[in-house]
């Protein structure tokens, strides 16, 4: 897929999403976030849902949580446009709360695809919805900071996936905070694992981004 192809594509998501009304997600909205970034990154960041300030700006991660992700990233010298965030439902549930089975199955079609069209190395999951997509029957304390490759059915295709605690945890308590810190500091070597499988996978590769954390390679 030629750069054009995939902005195209992943728009062609985008614009479904906004008009989506696949679940009940979709009566409370007042915006739908399909994510945004990067269309040529190798890098996939898939969080929970989006909050009350990404509902009103049809944008993710822009809350407080959103302040902290944009840190981690910035402890890897990485800039949130040069990723690619989203999340595993593309509507906020109401309050806040969890997303209920079916919504996330509602909306899985619409994460497949953005996985399919992106091609990532390397898919990082942020919380425990998220890492469940990746990783059934995995618990997030035990595998926050480690990778696993993924499984081609979710659309991630030879990818590895690194798993994090969700930024807003890290809000809420110290210790996650810093742990949180120390995990993404192993994204680059997750990032470099990636990179490695996937010249070696039978799926076919996507490009590595020209300029993007070339320092790592
Ligand atoms: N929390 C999420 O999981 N996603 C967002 O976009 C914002 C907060």
């Amino acid at each position: 897929m030629t750069p054009d192809e995939r902005r195209a594509a992943l728009d062609v998501i985008a614009a479904e999403v906004r008009t989506c009304r696949r679940c009940r997600l979709a009566e409370g909205r007042t915006n739908a976030v399909p994510g945004e970034g990067h269309p040529e990154t190798e890098v996939l960041f898939v969080g929970e849902g989006p909050g009350q300030t990404e509902d009103r700006q049809g944008r993710p991660f822009v809350g407080r949580a959103g302040q902290f992700l944009v840190r981690l990233l910035a402890s890897l010298g990485w800039r949130r446009e040069e990723v690619f965030i989203t999340n595993v439902v593309k509507c906020r549930p109401p309050d806040n709360r969890d997303p209920l089975p079916d919504e996330i199955e509602a909306c899985e079609p619409y994460l497949r695809r953005q996985l399919e069209t992106l091609e990532p190395a390397l898919v990082v999951t942020l919380g425990r919805f998220s890492m469940a997509r990746f990783r059934p029957g995995a618990r997030i304390s035990q595998v926050h900071g480690s990778h696993t490759p993924a499984d081609p059915a979710t659309g991630a295709g030879a990818a590895l996936v690194y798993s994090l605690y969700h930024p807003a945890a890290a809000l809420r308590s110290l210790e996650v905070e810093r742990q949180s810190l120390d995990d993404a500091a192993g994204i680059p070597a997750a990032l470099l694992a990636a990179r490695a499988r996937r010249e070696t996978a039978t799926v076919p590769a996507a490009p590595t981004t020209p300029g993007l954390f070339q320092a790592d390679a």
